[in-house]
Parts: C-alpha cells; sequence; structure tokens
C-alpha cells in the first residue's frame, strides 16, 4: 500500500538567547513565576529583519539536505504559520521563493498549535493517493515581532518564542504495515465556538470599518489576547481525546508507543497527559524549557531535537497530539 513517512527533519532557531530574567526587565513578570506555571526557561527571538519564511528556509534545507534529495524534487510545500511574513500572499510563497523551486503548489495552514498535524494530514491525502510523491512540510513563527512587551502583555509574551520545523514526508511502499515506517494515522478536530479565547482581532475584516484602525491599536487588538485558564481547561480534555482516537484507530495502546513528541504550549499540560496515560517520563520528548512555545514549530522542533539527542531513532513509533487556538486539536501516530 503506498503511504506517507517522514524522510527528514531539520529545525532553526534564532540566536538570540532571551531568559526569563531578561523579560523580568522588560515586564512585572520572574523567572520563578515562568518556570513553576509553565516549565519554561528562556526562548529565542530573531534581531532585525529576519522573517518567518527566513527562519523556515534554514529549516527546510536542512531537512531537505538530511532527505537525500535534490530541492528539485519536491512537489508540494505547506508551510504552517500564525506569524506570515505579510497579510498575503502566504508564507509558503515567500519561502518557495527563497528555495527556488517555482511551480510547484505552496500552501499556508492557519490552525495555529495544530498546524503542523493539520499539514501532515493533507500532505498524506496527495501522498498516499499518488498525486505527489515529496512534500515539505514546515512550521515557522516568529512572535517575538507581534507580543506586547509590557505588563498588560505579560500573560501571553512570556509563553511564546521563534522558531521553525520542517520534515521531507516522501511516499512509500508499505510491505510490512507492523515494521515499516511510515504515518499511520492523522486525527483532525476544531470548534470556533472557542474563536476568541486566543486571538489576535487586528487586521482583519472583522473589526470595524477599517482592518486596522487608530480605533484597532488604540485598543491594542493587534496583539494576541488569551484566555489562559480556559485555553488550559480544554488543552487537557482534548489532547488526550485525540491521542486516545489515534491509538484506538491502530488499536495500540499508551505502552506500544516508543516516544511521545507532544506540542509544547505548558510542561504542566504535558505532565498531566503523561500521567493520565502511565507514560513513563523518559518517553515524553519536551523542549518547551529551552523554546518556550513556537506554535506550529513545536513537533517538527520536537522530532529534530530528539533525533540529534539520540532519543529517537528510525523504526520507532512516534505519537504526537497538539491543541491550541480556533480551538483546534488532533493526532498523528507514526513509525518514524
Ligand atoms: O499553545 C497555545 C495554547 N496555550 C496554552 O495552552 C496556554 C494554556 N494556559 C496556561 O498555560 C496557563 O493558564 C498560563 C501559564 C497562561 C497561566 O497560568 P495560570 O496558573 O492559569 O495563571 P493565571 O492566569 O490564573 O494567573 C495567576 C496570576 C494572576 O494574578 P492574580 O490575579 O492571581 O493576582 C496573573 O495576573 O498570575 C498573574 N500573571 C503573572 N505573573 C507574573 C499572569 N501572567 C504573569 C506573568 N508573570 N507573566
Amino acid at each position: 500500500m503506498l503511504r506517507s513517512r517522514i524522510l527528514s527533519t531539520g529545525m532553526y532557531v534564532p540566536p538570540l538567547r532571551v531568559t526569563n530574567h531578561d523579560l523580568s526587565k522588560l515586564m512585572d513578570t520572574s523567572d520563578e513565576w515562568i518556570r513553576q506555571r509553565t516549565g519554561i526557561e528562556q526562548r529565542f527571538w530573531v534581531e532585525g529583519n529576519e522573517s518567518t519564511s527566513d527562519l523556515a528556509l534554514k529549516a527546510s534545507e536542512l531537512a531537505i539536505e538530511r532527505a537525500g534529495i535534490q530541492k528539485s524534487e519536491i512537489e508540494m510545500i505547506i508551510l504552517a504559520t500564525l506569524s506570515p511574513d505579510h497579510e498575503f500572499p502566504g508564507t509558503a510563497c515567500f519561502l518557495q521563493k527563497k528555495l527556488g523551486i517555482p511551480g510547484i503548489p505552496a500552501l499556508d495552514v492557519r490552525q495555529q498549535c495544530t498546524g503542523f498535524i493539520y499539514s501532515m494530514a493533507i500532505a498524506d491525502q496527495f501522498i498516499r493517493n499518488g498525486v505527489y510523491r515529496n512534500a515539505l512540510i514546515v512550521g515557522a513563527e516568529i512572535h517575538s515581532k507581534g507580543l506586547e512587551k509590557s505588563d498588560r502583555g505579560r500573560d501571553v509574551t512570556v509563553l511564546f518564542g521563534d522558531g521553525a520545523g520542517a520534515v521531507v514526508l516522501g511516499a512509500v511502499e508499505v510491505k510490512d504495515p507492523k515494521k515499516d515506517s511510515f504515518l499511520l494515522s492523522t486525527h483532525l478536530h476544531a470548534d470556533g465556538t472557542f474563536a476568541e479565547e486566543l486571538w489576535t482581532p487586528a487586521p482583519g475584516t472583522g473589526n470595524s470599518k477599517d482592518r486596522v484602525g487608530a480605533s484597532e491599536l488604540e485598543q491594542g487588538l493587534h496583539w494576541p489576547r488569551m484566555n489562559g485558564k480556559t485555553v488550559f481547561m480544554h488543552a487537557v480534555k482534548r489532547m488526550p481525546e485525540a491521542l486516545n482516537e489515534g491509538l484506538k484507530a491502530n488499536k495500540l495502546s499508551p505502552a506500544d508507543i516508543d516516544l511521545f513528541v507532544f506540542h509544547q504550549a505548558n510542561l504542566r499540560i504535558n505532565d498531566m497527559i503523561a500521567k493520565q496515560f502511565g507514560i513513563p517520563e523518559e518517553k515524553v520528548f519536551n523542549t518547551i524549557q529551552k523554546f518556550a512555545n513556537t506554535t506550529a514549530a513545536t513537533i517538527p522542533i520536537g522530532l529534530d531535537e530528539a533525533v540529534r539527542a539520540g532519543k529517537l531513532k528510525k523504526g520507532m513509533l512516534v505519537a504526537s497530539a497538539a491543541f491550541g487556538s480556533g480551538f483546534t486539536w488532533g493526532s498523528a501516530i507514526y513509525r518514524f
């Protein structure tokens, strides 16, 4: 059977390390508060003119090189981000220009923290139907240019970091589904009832007369807003649900999974899920301490870090789950 599999991974974070102490000089916060509530110790922020597609390019070049293919063999680009280079066109088009591979489809996915899982699911459909052989999937974010670095924004600002992660998904003829590396399943969900629990209202046509005018700026509608407690409550319910759905569909138990690479929103969320499923600590690969929440990039960054750390090896069964703005959530189960 024709299926897709992860051929390679790549990641990039900018060089500027911003510690919790650094943030406490910009706003009323503390290292203690951030560590205790989230597990975050530091994050990386861009300096100067780097854009989201610049970070995406660096992660993509690594992934393509490690896949052992030429750029010209990529047949589709999917880029997930909530922090695009520009309002339009999509950031996938800017990445495509920088990669120098015109002509192939380039698609932006706007499912925030679940963006990478949505992207995998979309690429998988094209690959398993024989339409494309190699797809480049990227999660990339520059949050630092869109965070309110003041007391008013502290609840959101301390959570996010910049970074990009990429994988090349390639076609594979699966002969032994119990042993071969391939994407077993994805499960996707959304509930727009909660769209305004974590969002950036402006610019947008949902505002008054102007997409962004003096009034929107005055109200700070161009900064992200979050009802943290509601998001937390739903995350600890929806991520386990999606994970269970994936396990059940493949007749697997949590013990069958070799490594869990979850979205990184809060260490407490992932700890609660691990406890609920009886997953031993060493099977959950967390990166939030180092990179904070890089939204669409957390899972591909996690995969690449896990490979480099020797924790993720070919043939291992991996489960990912994510939850975020939208609300959106989902899971993916794959043999790496
Ligand atoms: O990937 C996207 C999805 N996002 C998430 O999954 C985030 C989910 N939510 C969370 O992770 C948590 O709700 C937070 C980490 C955001 C907040 O933790 P919390 O335990 O829910 O804290 P809280 O919002 O209830 O705030 C507690 C206190 C408040 O002060 P008072 O009212 O108790 O006096 C806040 O004003 O902490 C205050 N606070 C801060 N203090 C220091 C809020 N932000 C900060 C801060 N530094 N940065």
